[in-house]
């Protein structure tokens, strides 16, 4: 049986200083997932461990070290899914959670609901036994500055989409079993109650046995409005191929949208795809074929 696992740490213009910190990310990441999945484990297990990996080094956009919002604070959204039942469970603006993934994965276990929000989230991570953390310790001194600085300038200086290191994996397990998992601390000083497509399920991330998984990164407003994640396992199921799905994903939403963004896949047999529009996507795999994880800063062609 196939086990694989992908992984991308977000698809954006990454400044070459900081290609290898995000290679580096990625492969660690990775290699959590792969350990799981090499003894045994299941493929939600195995994005779980990947995504904490990611959430927790501060070179992503996502946990401890996230784009602060308009008001100075972390507000995070993550989500995860169960291919085989099609069990769901995100949480979106929360602020005092180090690893929103695994509030998700409890929301996904524990809840009757699929998607719980701010203070109800944080409420319901108690009721779980999932820790709070101090909002402050997801504060990182990178960000800070950023944040002062965004707040001092003016016009055009506003951007509205700058970088954008969401984090995510997708996986196969010994069983066939297929997961997604996805977080992000969202876009650069966005509206405080901004929730884009990284947590919803269709649009940032999509699960299903019998058609394939993707967890998307990028513009998650023009992600959301091309429900992307279901597009490319929809796709995946028409072709029969996991690279040419998430390559024909990408050019729709390249073409219908303008969209900035990256994709990535498995198909029900364990094929792997990575695309994307935007002039880099960190990522890492592996696959039964390869003997490591393979990892790199893909480089959009054309
Ligand atoms: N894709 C991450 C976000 O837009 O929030």
């Amino acid at each position: 049986m196939s086990i694989a696992i992908v992984v991308h740490g977000g698809a954006w213009d990454i400044p070459p200083a900081l290609h290898a910190d995000h290679e580096l990310g990625c492969r660690a990441a990775a290699q959590a997932g792969w350990q799981v999945l090499s003894h045994g484990g299941t493929a939600l297990d195995a994005v779980e461990a990947a995504v904490r990996v990611m959430e927790d080094d501060p070179v992503f956009d996502a946990g401890r070290g996230s784009h602060l919002n308009a008001d100075g604070a972390v507000e995070l959204d993550a989500g995860i899914m169960d291919g085989q039942t099609l069990m769901a469970g995100a949480v979106a603006a929360v602020k005092r959670v180090a690893n929103p993934i695994s509030l998700a994965r409890r929301v996904l276990h524990d809840s009757p609901h699929v998607f719980l929000v701010g203070a109800g989230a944080e409420r319901f991570a108690i009721e779980a036994g999932l820790p709070l953390c101090d909002p402050h310790a997801l504060v990182i001194e990178r960000e800070q500055m950023l944040w002062e600085a965004r707040r001092n300038a003016t016009g055009k200086e506003q951007l509205a989409f700058g970088k954008a290191g969401t984090v995510g994996a997708v996986a196969l397990d010994a069983a066939g079993n297929l997961a997604v998992g996805n977080s992000t601390g969202g876009t650069f000083f966005k509206h405080p109650g901004r929730v884009g497509d990284t947590p919803i399920i269709g649009c940032g991330l999509y699960a299903d046995n019998t058609l394939g998984a993707a967890a998307c990164t990028g513009w998650g407003e023009q992600i959301m409005k091309t429900v992307l994640a279901k597009a490319t396992v929809d796709q995946i199921a028409l072709l029969g191929n996991a690279a040419t799905a998430a390559n024909v994903a990408i050019a729709y939403f390249r073409h219908r949208i303008g969209g900035l963004g990256g994709v990535i896949c498995i198909s029900p047999e364990g094929q792997i795809g990575l695309a994307h529009s935007t002039p880099y996507m960190a990522y890492a795999y592996r696959t039964v074929t390869d003997d490591d994880i393979l990892s790199g800063l893909q480089v959009k062609d054309g």
